[in-house]
C-alpha cells in the first residue's frame, strides 16, 4: 500500500525514538522513563491528528488513551499496545546497545523494537496512512505495565470505561507464523506465579558438623521444584487444565531452530508441539535467592526460595490453577520441611471464536497486506488485558494480531523487528479500518 510505504519513515524514527526511551516499569530506578515514554506516545498521537489525548493512571503505570470519534454509523476501533518493556538483560550479551535501535539484515535490533513498540508503531502508521482521518471511529490504548502483569488495569477500565467502549478491539501485541506468513491469535494462555520459601532450620549450620543429619533448605527446594514435573517433562501438579490445539504442522527442525537447543538436548513434555505450547499448561522456575556461589561456605542453608511460573492451558482459571500449585507446594516438600507460598500475578487465558463478518474482513486485509493466507495460531504466552477487556466489553470483537515473527526474541537478548513484517502488518491494518468503514456494511 503506497500510503503505508510513504509514512513508514516517519514511523521508523518515531519506533527508534521510543525505543531510546529506557520505559522498564518492573525496575523501580527507572520509573521516570516509563512517564518519559507515556509522554513521547502523546505526542506522537497527538501530531498524528488524534484530538483527544491523555495520560491515565490508576495507582499504576502511565497509560495513554487517544480517541478519534466515529464518524456517523461508522464502528469503533480499539487499537491496543503497550509501551513498557521487559529488562534488558546482561548487556554484554547484546550485539548492540539494547536501547540504542541498530538495523542489521532487514531486522530492528533493541530492547522493545518488537514487543511491544512495534505495536504502537503499527497503530500510528495505520492512522498516519489514513492522514489521520479513518472512516471509523479509533481509539489508541497504550498501556504501560503489561510486562508486570497490568495490576492496575482492571481499575483502569472501570474508571475509564465509556472512553474505551468500542466495537472492535485491535491487540498488536502477538507473533506471527513467519516473516512472510501472518498469524490470526485465537488462543492464548493464562498465567499464574508465586514464590515458595523453605525454611529447615533457624540458623545456618557447619556442614561437616550437621550434615548428614540435618536437612539444607537448599536441597529441599531443588526436591520440591523437581516434583512439579514427570520424568518425561510433564506438569505433575494435579487439578490443572487441558485444552485441545489446533492441528498444526510444527517439526522437530523448527522447534530446534527457534529455540537454539544445545547440541543433545530433548524437548520435554508429552502431545504434538502445538499442544504442548498452546493448549497444556507449562510450569517454569523463573528465579531462586540463597546463597550466591562466590559467598557460599561449607554451611547448611537455613532458608531459601524460588518463584514458580505457571502457564494455564485456555478455559482454564488462573485462580483456581494457582490454588492446585500452591496446594502442590504446601504438600510435597520432604522431610517435614516448612513451606511458605505467597501467591503473585494472575492473568486469566483466552479463546476468541474468530467467525463473523469483523474476521472476515480482518484475513481479507491480511490477505491483501501480506500476499499470504493468515494461519490461525494460538500463543503459549500471556495477555491479561484482553480476557480483563472481553469481560468489561462482552460483545467486542477481538482481533489478535502482531509484529513479532519466529526471529523476535522477545524478552531475551537482542531482540529485533523484521522491517518487512512492520510494513506488512501496518498496511494490514490500515486496509482493516478502511475495510471495516466501508459503508458500514460490516455488522459488528
Ligand atoms: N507480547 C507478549 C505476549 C506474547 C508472548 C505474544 C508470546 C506472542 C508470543 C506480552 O508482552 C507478554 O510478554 N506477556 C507476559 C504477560 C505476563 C507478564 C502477565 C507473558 O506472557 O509473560
Ligand atoms: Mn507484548
Ligand atoms: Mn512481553
Amino acid at each position: 500500500m503506497q500510503r503505508v510505504r510513504d509514512v513508514l519513515p516517519s514511523v521508523r524514527r518515531d519506533l527508534e525514538g521510543l525505543v531510546r526511551i529506557q520505559s522498564v516499569w518492573a525496575d523501580p530506578a527507572r520509573r521516570g522513563e516509563v512517564q518519559r515514554s507515556a509522554d513521547a506516545v502523546v505526542k506522537l498521537l497527538s501530531e498524528a491528528g488524534f484530538k483527544d489525548v491523555q495520560i491515565v493512571s490508576e495507582g499504576g503505570a502511565p497509560a495513554v488513551i487517544a480517541r478519534h470519534p466515529a464518524p456517523p454509523g461508522a464502528p469503533t476501533v480499539l487499537l491496543y499496545a503497550h509501551h513498557d518493556v521487559q529488562p534488558e538483560g546482561d548487556h554484554t550479551q547484546w550485539n548492540s546497545p539494547p536501547f540504542e535501535p541498530t538495523e542489521r539484515d532487514g531486522r530492528l535490533y533493541g530492547r522493545g523494537t518488537a514487543d511491544d513498540k512495534a505495536g504502537i508503531a503499527t497503530h500510528l502508521a495505520a492512522f498516519r496512512a489514513h492522514r489521520g482521518n479513518p472512516p471509523v471511529g479509533v481509539t489508541v490504548f497504550v498501556e504501560g505495565e503489561e510486562e508486570s502483569g497490568s495490576p492496575s488495569l482492571s481499575r483502569l477500565l472501570a474508571a475509564h470505561r465509556e472512553t474505551l467502549a468500542s466495537d472492535v478491539i485491535v491487540i498488536a501485541d502477538s507473533d506471527n507464523w513467519s516473516t512472510d506468513v501472518p498469524s490470526l491469535t485465537v488462543s492464548l494462555r493464562g498465567l499464574a506465579d508465586c514464590v515458595v520459601e523453605v525454611a529447615t532450620l533457624d540458623h545456618g549450620l557447619h556442614s561437616g558438623l550437621w550434615g548428614g543429619v540435618a536437612p539444607d533448605a537448599l536441597t529441599v527446594l531443588v526436591r520440591l521444584l523437581a516434583s512439579l514435573h514427570d520424568d518425561e517433562g510433564n506438569v505433575a501438579v494435579a487439578g490443572l487444565h487441558e485444552a485441545a490445539a489446533a492441528d498444526v504442522d510444527y517439526p522437530p527442525e523448527r522447534v530446534r531452530a527457534e529455540t537454539g537447543l544445545l547440541d543433545g538436548v530433548r524437548e520435554i513434555g508429552s502431545g504434538s508441539v502445538p499442544q504442548r505450547l498452546w493448549a497444556k499448561p507449562a510450569i517454569t522456575v523463573i528465579g531462586i535467592d540463597t546463597t550466591p556461589i562466590d559467598k557460599a561456605s561449607n554451611t547448611l542453608i537455613p532458608r531459601a526460595r524460588a518463584k514458580v511460573s505457571m502457564r494455564v492451558a485456555p478455559g482454564g482459571d488462573a485462580e483456581k490453577h494457582l490454588a492446585a500449585l500452591t496446594r502442590h507446594l504446601e504438600q510435597s516438600a520432604p522431610w517435614g520441611a516448612q513451606v511458605t507460598v505467597t501467591p503473585g500475578d494472575v492473568g486469566q487465558p483466552y479463546t476468541i471464536d474468530a467467525t463473523g463478518a469483523v474476521y472476515d474482513v480482518a484475513r481479507a486485509a491480511f490477505r491483501q497486506a501480506w500476499g499470504a493466507e493468515p494461519v490461525d495460531t494460538g500463543i503459549g504466552g500471556s495477555i491479561p488485558f484482553i480476557a480483563a477487556f472481553a469481560e468489561a466489553f462482552p460483545s467486542a470483537k477481538i482481533l489478535v494480531t502482531g509484529v513479532e515473527d519466529p526471529a523476535t526474541q522477545a524478552h531475551s537478548v537482542n531482540e529485533s523487528l523484521h522491517l518487512g513484517v512492520l510494513e506488512r502488518a501496518a498496511t494490514a491494518e490500515a486496509l482493516l479500518l478502511a475495510n471495516l468503514g466501508s459503508d458500514g456494511k460490516v455488522a459488528t
